[in-house]
């Protein structure tokens, strides 16, 4: 789904690589990030209009520090490094690095000291958000000093020949405020871009791409009804119509009302063949006793693919039967952070969870994979799913974990508890979108614990399972803090959920950030 315009992103590790390419993008200007050893041949054949060099943690003295290809600088393509990457230019370029007595870190102000490209239409000073180590000493020939600090004499390089520039503090983040326009200025006045990456330009390719390569064939989906898997069926039937079929199938692990609202969103307003399967039972039966979070997951995962495979060979069948075609592809709605882990300069890492997703079918089933949505990040996939005519309130969805409720019921699942945490998260959500707090918050749900406290109802003694809530705001998941939502809501939530559900006489407020705790429980 490329645009015939560019901007790369060499990824040298740093914490803000992803939100580069995101802010290039809200330019209107499609960008991609790639490792930072990534070919010089294939840099030159794709020909960006411009290369930005990320942040990174390294220090460019250091053995095995990353390094970009050699020749990037001799391309002629313009280049703008951030922190590490402006390390590097100079490092490269004849300059000098120092290793820097202490670490710098948080909002300096930059004074500019030349607004002719880079920063173009600033004020004479600005906010900018520092975090770094070493710093520059010394100014590679050719390059001039375009701005500095109270702490750094040289903060923001140029050599304007070259179209080569390095500024020490991060224009990606929030807090540097001007940093979208410095950004801009880079993408369309150095690089000369003209940002023809659109929702709807998206689309178009998008469609144009999955004709050609789905052909005769059919493509099979397993709609969750989340955000992306939703948003994938009506592209792709956009593009193929009813060569795309959808399977829905209801784990019981589910929240309220979602099976049936997928299902009736899907046959009756999208017009999209899905079969529908209630596998609830079988989930059940599979979790009974299971108390581990990681054996849940698996168990689970496992289940999701027995039964998609069952179902799948049952379609497949009729499929043949009735002349309709193989079904050759499965869509999957993979999105652009996935595939940058993937690829990126990264340390070895833990896993902290084994994320349950729908993973495992292709192996098993041979098929190949539609997915989208590989290069667009979140917001972006809801963006097109607005164009696509999708309800607010499917593409506005708070994220749900694969293995559902069953992540949010700590101990063993019986049907009664997730009827009663059921209910209990529908009146949480309802109360947060009434006081329309609901689209700043990440995410909202309960948590039903296997504790039991005593309490007092009229004039009887209660022992019943204690309620947790969690609200967290986030930008990707990755890191989240604790909602600060109103004590008046919080106060509403807790006495409807104690007066209106029988089995929790008490309800608690989850005030821990991600790290160190996670988001969901389990
Ligand atoms: P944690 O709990 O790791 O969650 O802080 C980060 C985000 O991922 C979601 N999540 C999952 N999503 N399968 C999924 O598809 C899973 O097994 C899973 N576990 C957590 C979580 O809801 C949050 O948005």
């Amino acid at each position: 789904m490329k645009s015939n315009e560019f901007v790369l992103v060499l990824d040298f590790g740093g914490q803000y690589t992803q939100l580069i390419a995101r802010r290039v993008r809200e330019l209107g200007v499609y960008s991609e990030i790639q490792p930072f050893h990534y070919p010089l041949d294939i840099i030159r054949g794709r020909a960006p209009r411009g290369i930005i060099l990320s942040g990174g943690p390294a220090s460019v003295f250091e053995n095995g520090a990353p390094q970009p290809p050699q020749g990037i600088f001799e391309l002629g393509i313009p280049v703008l490094g951030i922190c590490y990457g402006l390390q590097l230019i100079a490092h490269h370029l004849g300059g000098k690095v120092d290793p820097s007595a202490r670490r710098e870190f948080g909002k300096a102000d930059l004074v500019i000291d030349n607004r002719e490209d880079l920063f173009a239409g600033l004020d004479g000073s600005t906010t900018v958000w520092m975090s770094h180590g070493d710093a520059l000493s010394k100014i590679p020939p050719g390059f001039e000093p375009i701005a500095h600090t109270s702490n750094a004499p040289i903060c923001a390089i140029r050599n304007p020949a070259k179209k080569i520039f390095g500024v020490q503090f991060h224009p990606e983040v929030v807090h540097t405020p001007e940093g979208k326009r410095i950004l801009g200025n880079f993408v369309f006045a150095v690089c000369g871009a003209k940002g023809d990456w659109t929702p709807d330009a998206f689309v178009d390719r998008a469609v144009d791409e999955i004709r050609a390569r789905v052909g005769k064939s059919r493509v099979l989906c397993a709609l969750s009804g989340g955000v992306d898997s939703s948003v994938a069926a009506v592209l792709i039937h956009k593009a193929i119509g009813d060569r795309l079929h959808c399977i829905h199938i209801n784990t019981g692990l589910m929240r309220k009302g979602e099976s049936e609202s997928v299902v009736e969103a899907f046959r009756k307003q999208f017009h999209i063949p899905l079969t529908y399967i209630d596998a609830s039972e079988d989930f059940l039966a599979r979790l009974k006793g299971v108390m581990d979070p990681e054996q849940k997951r698996k168990i689970i995962g496992k289940a999701f693919v027995d039964i998609f495979e069952r179902d799948a060979k049952v379609l497949e069948s009729e499929s043949e039967a009735s002349h309709q075609g193989v079904f050759e592809f499965l869509a999957q709605g993979t999105l652009y952070p996935d595939v940058i882990e993937s690829v990126s300069f990264k340390g070895p890492s833990v896993t902290i969870k084994t994320h349950h997703n729908v993973g495992g079918l292709p192996e098993r089933m041979n098929f190949k994979l539609i997915e989208p949505f590989r290069e667009l990040f979140k917001d972006e996939v809801r963006e097109v799913g607005r164009r696509l005519g999708l309800p607010e309130e499917l593409v506005g969805r708070h994220p749900f974990p694969g293995p559902g409720l069953a992540v949010r019921i700590l101990g063993e699942i019986t049907r009664e508890k997730l009827d009663l945490l059921r209910d209990a998260d529908e009146i949480l959500l309802n109360e947060i979108r009434k006081v329309g707090l609901y689209d700043d918050i990440w995410q909202a749900f309960a948590v039903l614990l296997p504790v039991r406290s005593v309490g007092v109802m009229g004039d009887g003694r209660t022992y019943e399972s204690v309620l947790a809530l969690r609200a967290v705001t986030s930008v990707d998941g990755m890191t989240a803090d604790w909602a600060r939502i109103p004590p008046d809501v919080l106060a509403t939530i807790s006495n409807r959920i104690i007066n209106e559900l029988r089995g929790i006489n008490r309800v608690v407020y989850d005030i821990s950030s991600k790290p160190p705790a996670t988001i969901e429980w389990e």
